[in-house]
């Protein structure tokens, strides 16, 4: 122990483990939802655990969350939590490369890319990729010969990477991505996307082919990112509703314009913060989609309702509509409930912090723990949620969705709901998280027919953000009327 405790103060109980460093890796690794529900039973909502040598705070339920997530940043730093695992994949003098108050500016820029003009403009797009996706992708090929009693199949997380990419591609990150996305950008993304592994939080530096892959691709990826952006630098065309675009015309606060290589590096962060989450996401929400035949079906009376012309085509959605549809947006914030992509966030703690007495009034976190706020728990809590493990869509819409014993739900960082974290630290990218979503999702549903009889598949926590398990196909067949 390197500092005193006050007399009435004690450290978090610590889990017991067999191994000494390398502690509770096993367990946590293998569903650290229902290992930190078990350890809540022993301990209550705050306890350590080891992790090959690190010692972990967890603090639970929504004053755990407020704890960590609302925590001031000089105590609680995410730089000093993720730096490691994202300054050799995103580069330097971005995101957990720079101190917290310029992160901070630079978010803000990221913001301004994400306008409602913007998103506006993303529906179209979108609804586009998905459509010639479907058309044209080797999954779906069979929607051509096969008769409309047949049906073909496809695995979801595969089809919904894919789509994802396409879209963002698109949309956020720009013309030259898209059209670069068959061939060079492919090989050196899925490059850095394998220098992005829990294996690599856990171990910044090791000696392997992967690590070296990764080092090479950051920089090729940052130099096609330079490239781009030297080129519209020159160019007298602007108006382009993605990303770059925006960026070009921001200024930190002492006046200064972004540098090529931070707009760049930027752009590296977006692409790996919003491709697995987003790609995850819909996946788990067709699985169950295609799973609960009359939720599938009610979604394509909403398409119905709201887009079929007299003369029986669909026509497209706008934003304002996409955003009001009830049964869409509850699928994906159900499923959001239901399989947060990030099942933990951390933070390295800087300072001996006392516990607040809404958590616990007895213990201090000390300084050189980390401290893990896990939303997945109260987004799953059998004392909050009525039926908390059953996908119900429609628990968003009667809004009669919490247990008896519950008294009400809290905003903020407090919130029992927050698949987008919370706090300094919360995710900028929700709405267009929800767009491209849901304009995927509804873009599917109107074209084909899906189905899934044995069930959805359990959680796989051993890929970064948590995604279903294999098998993870669904059937489709081709709609033959509307
Ligand atoms: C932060 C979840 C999509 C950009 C976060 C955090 C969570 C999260 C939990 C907080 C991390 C922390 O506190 O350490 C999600 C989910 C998504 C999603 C569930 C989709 C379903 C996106 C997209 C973008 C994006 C599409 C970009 C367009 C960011 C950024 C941060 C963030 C820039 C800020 C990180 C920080 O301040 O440290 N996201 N995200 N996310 N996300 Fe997302």
């Amino acid at each position: 122990q390197h500092f005193l405790l006050p007399a009435n103060r004690s450290l978090p109980p610590v889990v017991f483990h067999w191994m000494p460093v390398i502690g509770s890796v096993i367990s946590y690794g293998r569903d650290p939802v229902n290992f930190f529900l078990q350890c809540r039973e022993k301990y209550g909502d705050i306890f350590t655990i080891i992790l090959l040598g690190r010692r972990m705070t967890v603090a639970l339920g929504p004053a755990g969350n407020r704890f960590i997530l609302g925590g001031k940043s000089t105590i609680f730093n995410a730089e000093d939590a993720y730096k490691h695992l994202t300054t050799p994949v995103f580069g330097k003098d971005v995101v957990y490369d720079v101190p917290n108050h310029v992160f901070m500016e630079q978010k803000k820029f990221l913001k301004f890319g994400l306008t409602g003009e913007n998103l506006r403009v993303y529906v179209g797009m979108i609804e586009d990729e998905v459509h010639q996706y479907l058309q044209t992708d080797q999954a779906f090929l069979s929607l051509k010969t096969l008769s409309s009693d047949e049906y073909g199949s496809f695995d979801v997380l595969k089809v919904l990477e894919e789509i994802t990419i396409l879209t963002a591609a698109r949309t956020l990150q720009g013309r030259e991505v898209r059209d670069n996305l068959d061939k060079t950008f492919s090989t050196i993304y899925k490059d850095l996307d394998g220098g992005f592994t829990p294996l690599n939080f856990l171990f910044p530096n090791l000696p392997l082919e992967s690590y070296r892959r990764r080092d090479r691709a950051q920089k090729k990826m940052s130099q096609f990112f330079i490239n781009i952006i030297q080129k519209r630098r020159t160019s007298s065309s602007h108006g382009e509703n993605d990303m770059i675009s925006s960026l070009l015309g921001q200024k930190y606060r002492d006046g200064r314009a972004l540098r090529n290589h931070e707009i760049a590096n930027m752009m590296i962060g977006l692409l790996m913060a919003g491709q697995h989450t987003s790609a995850s996401t819909g996946a788990w929400a067709l699985l169950h989609v295609a799973y609960n035949r009359n939720v599938a079906d009610s979604l394509y009376e909403e398409q119905l309702e709201f887009f079929c012309t007299k003369g029986g085509v669909f026509r497209s959605m706008t934003y304002e509509e996409l955003k009001k549809l009830p049964l869409l947006n509850a699928v994906i914030t159900e499923t959001l409930r239901l399989h947060p992509p990030i099942h933990s966030i951390m933070r390295y703690i800087r300072e001996d912090v006392l516990v607040p007495s809404s958590l616990n009034d007895i213990f201090t976190v000390p300084r050189g723990h980390y401290a893990l706020a896990s939303p997945a728990v109260s987004q799953m809590d059998p004392h909050i949620w009525k039926s908390p493990q059953t996908w119900d869509p429609y628990r968003w819409i009667d809004s009669d969705f919490v247990s008896s014993s519950f008294s009400g739900l809290k905003k903020g960082t407090e919130s029992v709901f927050q698949p987008f974290g919370s706090g300094q630290h919360r995710c900028i990218g929700e709405q267009f998280a929800y767009v491209q979503l849901g304009t995927i999702i509804a873009t599917i549903i109107r074209e084909v027919e899906l189905r899934r009889d044995n069930g959805v598949p359990r959680p796989n926590y051993q890929t970064m953000i948590t995604c279903p398990r294999e098998p993870r196909s669904i059937f489709y067949r081709r709609r033959t009327h509307q």
